[in-house]
Protein backbone atom coordinates (compact mmCIF):
# COMPACT_ATOMS: atom_id res chain seq x y z
CA UNK A 1 0.00 0.00 0.00
CA UNK A 2 1.16 3.30 -0.83
CA UNK A 3 1.77 5.57 2.17
CA UNK A 4 2.35 9.18 3.12
CA UNK A 5 5.51 8.22 4.43
CA UNK A 6 7.88 11.11 2.43
CA UNK A 7 10.51 10.43 -0.01
CA UNK A 8 14.20 10.67 1.22
CA UNK A 9 17.25 10.41 -0.86
CA UNK A 10 20.38 10.86 0.21
CA UNK A 11 23.86 11.06 -1.19
CA UNK A 12 26.58 9.75 0.15
CA UNK A 13 29.76 10.89 -0.99
CA UNK A 14 32.02 8.62 0.62
CA UNK A 15 36.11 9.43 0.65
CA UNK A 16 35.26 11.82 -2.76
CA UNK A 17 35.84 15.31 -3.32
CA UNK A 18 37.69 18.16 -3.21
CA UNK A 19 36.30 21.56 -2.79
CA UNK A 20 36.96 22.17 -6.44
CA UNK A 21 34.93 19.29 -7.75
CA UNK A 22 32.44 19.73 -4.34
CA UNK A 23 31.44 23.34 -5.47
CA UNK A 24 30.17 21.72 -9.32
CA UNK A 25 27.93 19.70 -7.01
CA UNK A 26 26.62 22.36 -5.25
CA UNK A 27 25.90 24.16 -8.38
CA UNK A 28 23.56 21.39 -9.77
CA UNK A 29 22.17 20.91 -6.72
CA UNK A 30 21.26 24.64 -6.19
CA UNK A 31 19.71 24.63 -9.61
CA UNK A 32 17.73 21.41 -9.05
CA UNK A 33 15.31 21.58 -9.08
CA UNK A 34 14.68 19.51 -6.05
CA UNK A 35 10.98 17.74 -5.94
CA UNK A 36 9.69 19.63 -2.78
CA UNK A 37 8.26 16.21 -1.64
CA UNK A 38 11.59 14.81 -1.47
CA UNK A 39 14.08 15.38 1.40
CA UNK A 40 17.46 15.46 0.28
CA UNK A 41 20.36 14.65 1.89
CA UNK A 42 23.85 15.31 0.87
CA UNK A 43 27.20 13.38 2.69
CA UNK A 44 30.11 14.64 2.10
CA UNK A 45 33.36 13.85 3.79
CA UNK A 46 34.21 15.46 7.11
CA UNK A 47 36.41 17.81 6.15
CA UNK A 48 34.00 19.47 3.88
CA UNK A 49 30.83 19.20 6.15
CA UNK A 50 31.33 22.98 7.26
CA UNK A 51 32.10 24.32 3.33
CA UNK A 52 29.22 22.33 2.07
CA UNK A 53 26.89 23.53 4.51
CA UNK A 54 27.51 27.11 4.14
CA UNK A 55 27.44 26.52 0.22
CA UNK A 56 24.55 24.80 -0.09
CA UNK A 57 20.74 25.64 -0.24
CA UNK A 58 18.78 25.29 2.57
CA UNK A 59 16.61 22.79 1.27
CA UNK A 60 19.42 19.84 1.44
CA UNK A 61 20.33 18.79 4.57
CA UNK A 62 24.13 17.55 5.33
CA UNK A 63 24.85 14.58 6.94
CA UNK A 64 27.91 13.08 8.35
CA UNK A 65 29.02 9.95 7.21
CA UNK A 66 29.91 8.37 10.94
CA UNK A 67 29.95 9.79 14.23
CA UNK A 68 31.26 8.84 17.91
CA UNK A 69 29.62 7.12 20.74
CA UNK A 70 30.94 9.45 23.11
CA UNK A 71 30.58 13.49 23.30
CA UNK A 72 34.61 14.27 22.93
CA UNK A 73 38.18 12.98 24.33
CA UNK A 74 40.91 10.99 23.19
CA UNK A 75 39.40 9.45 20.29
CA UNK A 76 41.59 10.45 17.79
CA UNK A 77 40.11 10.88 14.40
CA UNK A 78 36.51 10.34 15.24
CA UNK A 79 33.72 13.30 15.50
CA UNK A 80 31.27 13.58 17.46
CA UNK A 81 27.26 14.45 17.30
CA UNK A 82 27.64 18.11 18.82
CA UNK A 83 30.75 18.82 16.05
CA UNK A 84 28.12 17.87 13.35
CA UNK A 85 25.64 19.90 14.97
CA UNK A 86 28.14 23.19 15.25
CA UNK A 87 28.93 23.11 11.35
CA UNK A 88 25.09 22.86 10.38
CA UNK A 89 24.70 19.34 9.67
CA UNK A 90 21.48 17.70 10.85
CA UNK A 91 22.17 14.28 9.60
CA UNK A 92 24.39 11.33 10.31
CA UNK A 93 25.32 7.78 8.34
CA UNK A 94 25.36 5.17 10.75
CA UNK A 95 26.34 1.01 10.15
CA UNK A 96 27.37 2.01 6.45
CA UNK A 97 28.42 -1.29 5.22
CA UNK A 98 32.19 0.28 4.63
CA UNK A 99 32.21 1.21 8.08
CA UNK A 100 31.05 -2.18 9.01
CA UNK A 101 33.33 -4.64 6.24
CA UNK A 102 36.24 -2.47 5.81
CA UNK A 103 36.58 -0.78 9.31
CA UNK A 104 35.19 -3.80 11.03
CA UNK A 105 32.67 -2.01 13.02
CA UNK A 106 30.05 -4.60 15.09
CA UNK A 107 26.31 -4.42 15.67
CA UNK A 108 26.90 -3.36 18.89
CA UNK A 109 28.48 -0.28 18.34
CA UNK A 110 26.76 0.73 15.39
CA UNK A 111 23.73 0.14 18.17
CA UNK A 112 25.67 2.59 20.39
CA UNK A 113 26.12 5.19 17.99
CA UNK A 114 22.38 5.14 16.54
CA UNK A 115 22.09 5.81 20.63
CA UNK A 116 24.45 8.72 21.28
CA UNK A 117 23.17 10.50 18.07
CA UNK A 118 19.86 10.20 18.39
CA UNK A 119 20.00 11.46 22.34
CA UNK A 120 22.04 14.71 20.82
CA UNK A 121 18.97 15.28 18.78
CA UNK A 122 20.38 13.80 15.10
CA UNK A 123 18.84 12.51 12.44
CA UNK A 124 20.00 8.89 11.68
CA UNK A 125 20.45 6.79 8.59
CA UNK A 126 21.10 3.74 9.72
CA UNK A 127 22.33 1.31 7.53
CA UNK A 128 21.87 -2.64 7.37
CA UNK A 129 22.35 -5.61 4.29
CA UNK A 130 23.67 -8.84 3.12
CA UNK A 131 27.13 -9.94 1.44
CA UNK A 132 26.75 -12.08 -1.20
CA UNK A 133 27.22 -14.91 0.05
CA UNK A 134 24.78 -14.73 2.41
CA UNK A 135 21.90 -13.91 -0.48
CA UNK A 136 22.91 -16.83 -1.78
CA UNK A 137 22.87 -19.33 1.35
CA UNK A 138 19.58 -18.05 2.12
CA UNK A 139 20.51 -15.96 5.15
CA UNK A 140 19.33 -11.93 3.85
CA UNK A 141 16.56 -12.54 6.36
CA UNK A 142 18.63 -13.16 9.52
CA UNK A 143 21.49 -10.76 8.49
CA UNK A 144 18.82 -7.62 8.09
CA UNK A 145 16.88 -8.47 11.25
CA UNK A 146 19.86 -9.18 13.44
CA UNK A 147 20.99 -5.93 12.08
CA UNK A 148 18.01 -4.01 12.45
CA UNK A 149 17.67 -5.77 15.96
CA UNK A 150 21.38 -4.25 16.93
CA UNK A 151 19.63 -0.37 15.95
CA UNK A 152 15.67 -0.67 17.03
CA UNK A 153 17.01 -1.87 20.66
CA UNK A 154 18.41 1.53 20.55
CA UNK A 155 16.19 3.44 19.79
CA UNK A 156 13.43 5.27 22.08
CA UNK A 157 10.18 5.41 21.29
CA UNK A 158 9.61 8.75 19.20
CA UNK A 159 12.75 9.24 18.59
CA UNK A 160 11.89 6.70 15.97
CA UNK A 161 10.55 9.86 13.54
CA UNK A 162 14.25 10.95 13.17
CA UNK A 163 15.30 7.56 12.24
CA UNK A 164 15.80 6.48 8.28
CA UNK A 165 16.66 2.09 7.49
CA UNK A 166 19.02 1.79 4.30
CA UNK A 167 18.94 -1.42 2.90
CA UNK A 168 21.84 -1.43 0.89
CA UNK A 169 22.54 -5.49 -0.34
CA UNK A 170 26.62 -5.36 0.16
CA UNK A 171 26.53 -7.06 -3.50
CA UNK A 172 25.05 -3.96 -5.02
CA UNK A 173 27.44 -1.67 -4.14
CA UNK A 174 29.67 -0.14 -6.58
CA UNK A 175 29.28 -2.78 -8.71
CA UNK A 176 26.88 -1.79 -10.85
CA UNK A 177 24.59 -4.46 -10.04
CA UNK A 178 21.51 -3.14 -8.70
CA UNK A 179 19.01 -5.20 -6.77
CA UNK A 180 16.00 -5.57 -8.96
CA UNK A 181 12.89 -3.56 -7.87
CA UNK A 182 11.24 -7.07 -6.92
CA UNK A 183 14.48 -8.30 -4.98
CA UNK A 184 14.20 -4.28 -2.87
CA UNK A 185 10.64 -5.10 -2.59
CA UNK A 186 10.65 -8.35 -1.23
CA UNK A 187 13.52 -7.16 1.49
CA UNK A 188 12.09 -3.92 2.29
CA UNK A 189 7.84 -5.44 2.89
CA UNK A 190 10.05 -7.99 5.02
CA UNK A 191 11.54 -5.46 7.22
CA UNK A 192 8.35 -3.57 7.66
CA UNK A 193 6.99 -6.73 8.84
CA UNK A 194 9.75 -7.08 11.28
CA UNK A 195 9.80 -3.48 12.88
CA UNK A 196 5.46 -4.21 13.13
CA UNK A 197 6.11 -6.98 14.63
CA UNK A 198 9.07 -6.12 16.81
CA UNK A 199 8.71 -2.51 17.62
CA UNK A 200 5.13 -1.55 16.44
CA UNK A 201 2.63 -1.24 13.61
CA UNK A 202 2.88 2.63 13.84
CA UNK A 203 6.55 2.86 13.86
CA UNK A 204 6.40 0.33 11.18
CA UNK A 205 3.92 2.26 8.59
CA UNK A 206 5.80 5.20 9.41
CA UNK A 207 9.65 4.76 9.16
CA UNK A 208 10.84 5.22 5.85
CA UNK A 209 13.06 2.61 4.28
CA UNK A 210 15.63 3.58 1.44
CA UNK A 211 17.29 1.45 -0.64
CA UNK A 212 21.12 1.48 -1.69
CA UNK A 213 23.38 0.02 -4.39
CA UNK A 214 24.21 1.28 -8.00
CA UNK A 215 20.91 3.13 -7.98
CA UNK A 216 21.64 5.34 -11.12
CA UNK A 217 19.06 8.05 -13.38
CA UNK A 218 18.18 4.86 -15.49
CA UNK A 219 16.73 2.60 -12.91
CA UNK A 220 15.72 5.01 -10.08
CA UNK A 221 12.15 5.12 -11.20
CA UNK A 222 11.01 2.00 -10.93
CA UNK A 223 12.01 0.72 -7.76
CA UNK A 224 10.63 4.04 -6.66
CA UNK A 225 7.70 2.92 -7.89
CA UNK A 226 7.53 -0.19 -5.20
CA UNK A 227 5.26 0.69 -2.25
CA UNK A 228 8.04 -0.12 0.38
CA UNK A 229 10.42 1.74 -1.39
CA UNK A 230 10.52 5.34 0.35
CA UNK A 231 14.16 6.38 -1.18
CA UNK A 232 17.29 5.84 -1.69
CA UNK A 233 21.22 6.36 -0.67
CA UNK A 234 23.15 6.84 -3.61
CA UNK A 235 26.83 6.35 -3.63
CA UNK A 236 28.63 7.07 -7.29
CA UNK A 237 25.73 8.73 -8.64
CA UNK A 238 25.40 11.98 -5.92
CA UNK A 239 28.20 12.91 -7.43
CA UNK A 240 27.19 13.94 -10.61
CA UNK A 241 23.85 15.79 -12.04
CA UNK A 242 22.21 12.64 -12.22
CA UNK A 243 21.64 12.69 -8.22
CA UNK A 244 18.84 15.61 -9.65
CA UNK A 245 17.11 12.96 -11.39
CA UNK A 246 17.12 10.49 -8.77
CA UNK A 247 15.95 12.95 -6.24
CA UNK A 248 12.85 13.26 -8.88
CA UNK A 249 11.96 9.85 -9.27
CA UNK A 250 8.71 10.08 -7.41
CA UNK A 251 7.87 12.76 -9.80
CA UNK A 252 5.95 12.47 -13.13
P1 LIG B 1 26.76 3.09 -5.00
O1 LIG B 1 25.53 3.90 -5.35
O2 LIG B 1 28.03 3.70 -5.52
O3 LIG B 1 26.57 1.65 -5.35
O4 LIG B 1 26.91 3.16 -3.40
C1 LIG B 1 25.81 2.88 -2.61
C2 LIG B 1 26.13 3.25 -1.22
O5 LIG B 1 26.93 2.61 -0.56
C3 LIG B 1 25.48 4.44 -0.66
O6 LIG B 1 25.69 4.54 0.70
Amino acid sequence: MASQRKFVVGGNWKMNGNKSSIDGIISFLNAGPLDANTDVIVAPPAAYLDYVRSKVNANVAVAAQTCYKVDKGAFTGEISPSMIKDVGATWVILGHSERRHVFGESDELIGEKVKFALSEGLNVIACIGEKLDEREAGQTNDVVFRQTKAIADNVLGSDWSRVVIAYEPVWAIGTGKTASPEQAQEVHQSLRKWVSDNVSPEVAQNVRIQYGGSVNAGNCKELAAKPDVDGFLVGGASLKPDFVTIVNARKD
